[in-house]
């Protein structure tokens, strides 16, 4: 099968990739490259996998040609770089993957998968299900909502689009993200000693590991029509939706049990719980990584050396020195786009 992946050198792209290339898919990744990973090449030569360094909302609809299916992977990756610029958001995170998906259905893809994300619902007392209301509170968030929407909205007998919502993602990737919760607690507590965490502790929030996200991407590739088709599925375990103390107290374990946790701000309540039932009685998927053994994996890497705390593992702080580059463009001189 011929697999179209877009965002495909970015933290989850970098474990899925080598994961579809080793039981046998034919990768093509289309990547504007914003965060500059240079071994990626290196990789991606040995896998035979092609890099097209372009952006999903200009590229040829022909490149798509002979592909079979998309995973678009492609956007700005979370609340706080939506936040950076929230038009430019909008434009890759909805008009840019709403494109993708109506160019996959008229090059003739069987089909399309989307990452969407459990922020989506909002905070709220109850579990989210994807039948709950949702409750996008982002720019981040709504891009995904209506995302999901119109693409989803495109399945007929030829074409099977599917919504991912995945949980907030942990775990070691070659474009390794210290912006993501635990991942960064994990940092602090290797390199510091100490980990800051916001008052009082008691706020869930789901997690799921990056392994487990390409796992449930392969699920959707590979599952039959009828199980997937239009359909959105929660990523992540009911074990998995952590309060954030007991997370914290985890990673001290786990990475230094002399370290300290530092508490700051007002007590603030906003938590959100999701459901997993969908996709482990749907699909027969299930978590296989503990939160313990992505802090673990971590701490090993950076004991190695294998990671360190360079710049552009600080995903928000690179889309920030890239938006104060960007000179007067509009969007409408494709060689002037730097975001
Ligand atoms: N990592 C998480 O915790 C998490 C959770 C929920 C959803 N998601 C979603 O999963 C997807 C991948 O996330 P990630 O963690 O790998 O993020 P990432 O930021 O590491 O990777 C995103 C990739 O998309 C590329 N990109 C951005 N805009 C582009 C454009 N206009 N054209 C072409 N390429 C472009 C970037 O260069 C980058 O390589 C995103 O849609 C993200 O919102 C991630």
């Amino acid at each position: 099968m011929k697999v179209f992946v877009t965002g495909g050198t970015g933290y989850i792209g970098r474990v899925l990739v080598p994961m579809l290339v080793k039981v046998g898919y034919d990768v093509t990744v289309l990547d504007r490259e914003f965060l500059n990973y240079d071994d990626v090449n290196t990789e991606y030569d040995s896998l035979d996998v092609k890099i097209i360094k372009d952006d999903i909302r200009y590229f040829e609809p022909s490149l798509l040609r002979g592909q079979d299916a998309v995973v678009d992977l492609a956007a700005l990756s979370n609340d706080p770089i939506g936040d950076l610029d929230p038009l430019k958001t909008w434009d890759i995170n909805y008009i840019g993957r709403a494109r993708v998906a109506r160019l996959a259905k008229k090059v003739g893809l069987e089909r399309y998968i989307v990452s969407s994300s459990c922020s989506v619902y909002g905070f709220r007392e109850d579990t989210a299900n994807e039948m709950s209301d949702v409750n996008p509170l982002t720019t981040y968030a709504q891009a995904n909502v209506e995302v999901e929407k119109d693409n989803l909205k495109l399945g007929d007998s030829q074409f099977t689009p599917v919504a991912l919502r995945l949980a907030t993602a942990f775990g070691y990737s070659k474009r390794m993200r210290f912006d993501l919760a635990i991942n960064a607690m994990t940092l602090n507590v290797f390199k510091k000693g100490k980990l800051g965490l916001m008052r009082d502790g008691e706020q869930y929030r789901p997690f799921v590991h990056v392994i487990d996200i390409s796992r449930s991407i392969m699920t959707a590739l590979e599952s039959e029509r009828e199980l997937v088709h239009s359909q959105i599925f929660n990523v992540g375990s009911a074990s998995l939706n952590v309060k954030l103390k007991e997370l914290a107290e985890t990673v001290r374990r786990t990475v230094n049990p002399s370290s300290t946790i530092e508490w700051y701000g007002d007590p603030d309540r906003r938590s959100y719980r999701a459901s997993f039932d969908k996709i482990e009685n749907t699909l027969g998927f299930h978590t296989e990584v503990s939160i313990e053994d992505g802090i673990r994996e971590i701490k090993e890497k950076l004991r190695e050396n294998v990671l360190d705390d360079f710049p552009e593992t600080h995903t928000v702080e690179q889309y920030k020195k890239l938006i104060n580059q960007r000179s007067h463009n509009l969007g409408i001189d494709k060689s002037n786009i730097i975001l």
